[in-house]
């Protein structure tokens, strides 16, 4: 891995500006998924261990450049308190002059969460002043964000051009994850790729078919193949019965699905393969998901979607590694641009 990485920063009582990824779901005002919260935590632990002062810079949502409690983190500091297990100060303004005040009178074991970087439009238009005013009163910046790594963002990759910066350790494990089913994989190999938008997804097929042995195509993305007749090779096996109106995928379907992860040493998966919100449809990824299980491959799994159907059957433990990465998970493998992970190259 050619990047600049946090164990070799010289961090001694630096300040830090932190890019990690709280877009994370809510449910009457709480965090409905603390995964991607927990990810940055050996990142913090390990800073806190170099005496650094740490603001951690995140978005939530689209609020389209504009201020919307809606979307503020404000919301999130308790849970971030918990789930860390840090005091949390924060800061309701991204680019605020307070944040040097605040940072200068940190106590021990506290740090600080700035408000919704999207509250800004310079963040996603990467507005070179926009990175200026983030990257001010910080030593070091450090991406621990993967799963925002394919944005060409202001807190992404703009700051990262003007103050040295680093990957931190969860966005270190997120590349060496996906490298390995790059790369370093054992076959049988088998992509299971479901969910919407074929536009996203054929990049990511297309790869899976030059190193992979099998494609299972479920999902949304399943039906939007076979109404706009795309073609593959024999290796992606779309599915050929379904459950009502093509909500799920049929039985017979399942069963070769089935079959195929069964020999499986290698497994990848990103989508459900119904619309598993509605639990009616929601029977082929629950079945996939024990076939994986049972398989004993070696598997990486990554999107919302699917690490919901791994809580639902409380499995996010027997899985290989999960990426906090959906669209960027999709992207690093389908070779799309990566402006996060690109912008730290050595
Ligand atoms: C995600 O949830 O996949 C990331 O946080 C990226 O969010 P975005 O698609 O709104 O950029």
């Amino acid at each position: 891995m050619n990047i600049k990485k946090i164990q070799d920063a010289q961090l001694e009582n630096k300040k830090v500006l932190l890019r990690v990824d709280f877009n994370v779901a809510l449910e009457n005002g709480k965090v409905k998924e603390k995964f991607k919260i927990e990810a940055c935590k050996e990142t913090v632990r390990f800073l806190l261990e170099k005496n650094c002062k740490v603001a951690l810079i995140s978005h939530l949502g689209r609020p389209e450049g504009k201020n919307n409690s809606e979307f503020s983190l404000q919301q999130i500091v308790d849970d971030v308190e918990s789930i860390l297990g840090l005091k949390v100060r924060f800061i309701s303004d991204c680019i605020s002059g307070e944040r040097e005040n605040n940072l200068e009178n940190l106590s021990q074991g506290e740090i600080i969460l700035l408000e919704n970087v999207r509250f800004y439009a310079g963040d996603e238009n990467n507005d070179a002043e926009f990175s200026e005013k983030l990257a001010k009163g910080f030593d070091i910046f450090i991406n621990d964000a993967f799963s925002a790594s394919h944005r060409d963002h202001a807190s992404v990759s703009g700051v990262a051009k003007l103050i040295p910066s680093f990957a931190g350790l969860r966005l270190q494990k997120e590349i060496e994850e996906m490298e390995k089913i790059k790369n370093d994989f054992s076959h049988p190999a088998v992509a299971i790729i479901g969910g919407a938008k074929i536009e996203t997804k054929l990049p990511v097929i297309k790869f899976f078919e030059e190193k992979y042995d099998n494609i299972l195509v479920g999902g949304k993305i399943a039906n939007e193949a076979l109404d706009q007749k795309k073609e593959f090779s024999e290796k992606v096996i779309l599915p050929f019965d379904f459950v009502d109106d093509r909500l799920d995928i049929g039985p017979k379907t399942l069963k070769k699905f089935q079959e195929i992860i069964s020999n499986a040493k290698t497994i990848a998966w990103n989508g459900p393969t119904g619309k598993f919100e509605d639990e009616k449809y929601a029977m082929s990824s629950n079945e996939i998901l024990r076939s994986v299980l049972a398989s004993g491959a070696y598997t990486v799994v990554g999107g919302g979607e699917t690490l919901e159907i791994l809580e639902k059957n409380n499995a996010q433990d027997l899985i290989g590694f999960v990426s906090t990465g959906g669209g960027a998970m999709l992207d690093y493998l389908g070779g799309g641009e990566m402006p996060g992970i690109e912008c730290l190259n050595h």
